[in-house]
């Protein structure tokens, strides 16, 4: 008989294990060369419940070993994403009927939102575990530097009171134990309040084969179907949902505590997500196992023909890609823009991060785009691309066909 896995959204016993990526390092562990030796791999298995439909990860890595004081993703880095916090901030203001709403915001980096909505009126709060809270609190702004969770809520209503609007964008997927974070929120919404997350969403994930998607961070793979069910269970309500395109596809939810009406939007996303179910994503497994000997391929065939490769954006998903191959890796190096990832090594492979820079000095004739969720904006900022000589290099076919629709 299978071994049988519980499902951490809904307790059930249907969790079906889908892909197993064997073991892989830190999707964020970028590493010194003496870090080399001690570095640790962990177990990657990607699962689907069957009663609920939340896809997530079995048995995911504990928060203290992945957020450390050296995480380094830092928001501000695209200047699209900063674009895209501001249009939310702006909506979600503009929505409420406060004309100067208290806004908590959960993971909030490096405060790019925040300072947003402070502009416009909001009194506003941060919560950031990680390192980039320092640059939050830099610009003024306060932040708890903790995680968030059920007892944090409480101390915060305690001495702060409820919130009238409550915000997370890519931070709900990171969360560990979701009941906990969820009954937290619903200690603070204020009366009337609304709380507005976003997370890459199941079905793009599934349209792209973007396997990339799936590391230690990301536990849970949202769906309009299992995040409304989740949220009943919390006694939440899911109100209406807008489709993203940042992060190659996200949602955005809005939801409020019980009673009022639904928008149309949620019934209809959930008629089209009827096609998700387990063959569905044995499907999608079945994809992933091409697209990674696809790209082996590529990358074998550009190595023979003599031509050097280098990687764009030391994403977290580049960690996935490149561990994902069997075999050695010719890339040269990976460029990125972010300075604590620059001098340091790739996690798993040890390929050097390098600033954008050495590409305009060296003689890389392809390029394998690994921050491909940005290709819009780097393509616009970067000469680099209008370069003939050079050829571009996709992980996955259709991650391609996104990005040149
Ligand atoms: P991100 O989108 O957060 O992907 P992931 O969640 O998989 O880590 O990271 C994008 C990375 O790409 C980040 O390290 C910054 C880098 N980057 C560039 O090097 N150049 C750019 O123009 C942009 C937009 C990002
Ligand atoms: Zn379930």
């Amino acid at each position: 008989m299978a071994f049988r896995y519980r499902c951490r959204a809904c307790n059930g016993p249907n969790l079906k294990k889908v892909i197993d990526f064997g073991k892989m390092p830190l999707a964020n562990g970028f590493l010194a060369e003496e870090e080399f030796e001690s570095e640790k791999f962990y177990p990657l298995e990607f699962g689907f419940c069957v009663d609920c439909s939340m896809a997530q990860l079995i048995n995911p890595i504990a928060p203290s070993v992945l957020f450390t004081e050296n995480y380094p993703f830092v928001s501000s880095s695209s200047g699209r994403m900063v674009n895209h916090f501001d249009e939310l901030v702006d909506s979600a203001i503009h929505e409420s009927p406060k004309s100067s709403p208290r806004l908590l915001e959960i993971g909030c980096n490096d405060g790019a939102a925040l300072e947003r909505a402070r502009a416009k009126g909001a009194m506003v709060l941060g919560i950031e575990p990680s390192g980039t809270a320092k640059i939050a609190k830099e610009k003024g702004i306060g932040v708890l530097e903790a995680t968030f969770a059920s007892l944090l809520a409480k101390s915060i209503r305690q001495t702060q009171g409820l919130w009238d609007i409550i915000i997370a964008t890519n931070t709900l997927c990171h969360v560990h134990d979701l009941d906990d974070v969820l009954f937290g929120i619903k200690m603070l919404l204020a009366e009337g309040g609304v709380f507005i997350f976003e997370d890459p969403y199941l079905p793009d994930i599934l349209r792209l084969t973007a396997y990339d998607q799936i590391y230690d961070e990301h536990k849970w793979y949202f769906s309009v179907t299992s995040v409304n069910r989740l949220l009943t269970r919390h006694g939440l309500k899911l109100v209406m949902v807008e489709p993203q395109t940042v992060h190659g596809g996200s949602m955005r939810y809005w939801v409020i505590n019980e009673g009022e009406k639904r928008d149309d939007s949620v019934r209809q996303a959930i008629e089209q997500e009827q096609f998700i179910d387990l063959e569905r994503l044995y499907e999608f497994k079945r994809e992933t196992i091409v697209e990674i000997r696809n790209l082996q391929d590529s990358l074998d065939e550009s190595l023979k023909r003599g031509r050097k490769i280098a990687g764009y954006g030391a994403t977290s998903k580049s960690t996935v890609i490149l561990n994902a191959l069997e075999r050695w890796l010719p890339i040269q190096y990976i460029t990125d823009t972010t300075p604590q990832k620059q001098g340091r090594f790739s996690p798993g492979v040890h390929i050097p991060i390098v600033s954008p820079d050495k590409l305009r000095e060296d003689d890389i004739g392809v390029v394998l785009m690994l921050a491909w969720n940005h290709f819009d904006e780097i393509i616009e900022k970067d000469p680099i691309f209008n370069e003939r000589s050079r050829k571009l290099l996709f992980h996955s076919r259709r991650v391609a066909e996104w990005v040149t629709r």
